[in-house]
């Protein structure tokens, strides 16, 4: 039996080499591998829980497939869907709202964190409610690996939970399903703050975004912080030297001691300037593919309709099972 991957995406602004080292580029590479069925999506309802311009959302929708498309992930292998146009995706999340306690939820990081200005009680029940709707969109496919960033690990082990708990209620219903880590770049930190995620809601010069310029790019390597010797070595409290290996490794896919035997001996600025050049380079290449396939809205179209009919028909096909077993059919 084929093994099922399933991962999404959010639309909710730039993407940024941490999506892309952390989730895009394990997703096109699992491709080529034998007995796998991938399923990926742009997960435009969970953008939601943010406050979205209705027209913004729509085209960064778009964007995310083209850069989908950009990244190598080929609709002849992989079905590319849009999670607000499969409607069992709220259907099953409201079902699921059952199989987890507000305890659960709470201890969710990512509420937390999300939390800390606003304070729970201020908080949208969207957001609280994120894990699940997450579960439903892995559950509804019986997906066996979840590929994503370290970040995501706790809502995929939530998911487990709420899966166990239904098919103890009910009998076997879901696949368990696994949260897989990219080697290296589960976690890309941020260029001035390397004891923090990567991440688009930091300021502008703590991350890369797919489509900054190369001069951009190079500049904002050239003023990554570093850390306090000048030797290139990955080690855990050289936080920031390890972070900038581990994405020098993700664009060259070079092994991280062949870079380090290549630096050493030389210093921080030498070798911080040829990342900038290489990332440069390589997201260069990639923004005037993205533009021509970007511009091509019926191919854009056509995927997406192809690939949420495929979806559809499983994810429907789950959740009529379940609603059977609920008595709600
Ligand atoms: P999102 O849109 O925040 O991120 C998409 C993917 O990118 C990974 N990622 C990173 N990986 C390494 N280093 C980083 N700095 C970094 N930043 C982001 C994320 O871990 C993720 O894999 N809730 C999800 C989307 C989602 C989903 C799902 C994922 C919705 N339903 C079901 C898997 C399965 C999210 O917000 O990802």
């Amino acid at each position: 039996m084929s093994k099922r991957v399933v991962s999404g995406i959010k639309p909710s602004g730039e993407l940024t080499i941490g999506n892309y080292l952390g989730a895009m580029k394990g997703w096109a590479a699992n491709q080529h591998k034998d007995g796998y069925e991938n399923f990926f999506f742009i997960a435009n309802l969970h953008a939601i829980t943010v406050k979205q311009d209705p027209e913004l959302l729509r085209k960064r929708t778009m964007d995310i497939v083209a850069w989908l498309l950009t990244s190598g992930v080929d609709p002849n292998r992989s079905v590319i869907f849009i999670q607000s146009m499969i409607p069992a995706h709220s259907e099953i999340c409201w079902i699921l709202n059952n199989y987890v306690t507000m305890g659960e939820l709470g201890k969710m990081t990512q509420f937390k964190d999300k939390s800390q200005k606003t304070g729970r009680e201020g908080q949208i029940a969207g957001l609280f409610d994120y894990p699940v709707l997450m579960a439903g969109d892995v559950l509804l496919y019986d997906a066996d690996e979840i590929p994503v960033g370290v970040d995501q690990v706790q809502h995929v082990e939530l998911a487990r939970t709420i899966a166990q708990r239904f098919n103890n209620s009910h009998g076997e219903t879901f696949k368990i399903p696994k949260a897989t880590l990219t080697e290296n770049s589960s976690r890309i930190m941020s260029l001035n703050e390397p004891e923090k995620k990567m991440s688009k809601s930091e300021s502008q010069d703590s991350y890369v975004a797919m489509d900054d310029k190369p001069e951009a790019i190079i500049k904002k390597f050239k003023r990554a912080v570093t850390d306090s010797d000048n030797t290139i070595k990955k080690a855990t409290d050289k936080p920031a030297i390890s972070n900038l290996l581990a994405i020098y490794s993700g664009f060259t896919d070079r092994s991280i001691e062949e870079i380090e035997k290549e630096y050493e001996g030389a210093g921080y600025g030498k070798f911080k300037n040829d990342l900038g050049e290489i990332v440069a380079g390589v997201l260069d290449s990639w923004q005037k593919r993205f533009s021509e396939i970007r511009e091509d809205n019926d191919r854009i179209q056509n995927v997406i309709s192809e690939g949420n009919s495929k979806a559809e028909t499983l994810a429907k096909e789950k959740l009529g099972i379940v609603k059977d077993k609920l008595g709600l059919h």
